[in-house]
Order: C-alpha cells, then structure tokens, then sequence
C-alpha cells in the first residue's frame, strides 16, 4: 500500500489546476499489483474538469482493466482535512473497484481508510439494469 501511497503523492505533482489551484493525486492498484496513477486536469470550460480519481481508473481500463481487477483506491491532496472522491467519482469508482479500501493521504502525514460501501451506500449499478 505504501507504494501506491507514494505514487499518489507523486502524481499529485502533474495535476494541471491553474483554476482552483487545488491538486489532487490518486492511484489505483489493480489485482496484479499494478499501480496506475491520476491528477486532475481542469479546463477553462469549468465543468469539463476531471478528477484525479477518474483519470487514473480511465488510464487502467484504457490498459485493459475491468471490474473486479482493482483492489485498492488511493486519494492525496495537501489538505489539512483530508480529501474524499466528490460524488460522481464515487459512482465510478464503484463500478470498476466494488468494495475496496478508499485509502485518503495529506502531504502532512495524516491517513485515513473507508471502504467503498461506507462512501456510497445503497448504490445504484449494474445489478439495478432490467
Ligand atoms: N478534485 C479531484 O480531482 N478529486 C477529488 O476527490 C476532489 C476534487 C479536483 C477537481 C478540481 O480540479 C479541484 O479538485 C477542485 O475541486
């Protein structure tokens, strides 16, 4: 896990947010060990931003990952309270990770863990189609 920890906080580096000047980082890890990383990447054109969790889970499936091939979720921000995946990355992050451990990391030393269920309870899915 500290690797992916590590690669959260590097990626955090990357992030183009000359707007909110708010840099997020975050990381996958896939069932293999791989560790596929995100920043976020905004745009004039406000809403067209996207967040550093969605583009590292993109770049995998872009890979050739697939539902169920994650295992972990990594998040790092220099905030001092921690930052958690805003809403629609939740529902993302849900339909390729599942239940898996949403590891949150400041620059400052602070961690924290929650699982995906606690996140985004009574999700809505795949199992909800037809
Ligand atoms: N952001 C993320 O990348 N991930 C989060 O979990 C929260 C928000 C980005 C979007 C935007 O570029 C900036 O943080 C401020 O909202």
């Amino acid at each position: 896990m500290e690797n992916a920890v590590q690669a959260a906080i590097a990626a955090r580096n990357n992030a183009f947010a000359p707007f909110s000047k708010f840099k997020v980082g975050a990381a996958v890890v896939l069932r293999d060990g791989a560790i596929v990383t995100g920043c976020n990447v905004e745009n004039a054109s406000y809403g067209l931003t996207m967040c550093a969790e969605r583009v590292a889970v993109f770049k995998a499936v872009s890979k050739g990952a697939r539902p169920g091939d994650f295992s972990l979720v990594v998040v790092a921000t220099d905030a001092s309270v921690l930052t958690p995946p805003c809403g629609a990355c939740r529902q993302i992050l849900w339909e390729f990770c599942g239940d898996v451990p949403v590891v949150l990391v400041n620059l400052r030393g602070s961690q924290r863990t929650f699982s995906m269920k606690d996140l985004l309870p009574e999700a809505f899915d795949v199992s909800n189609l037809g």
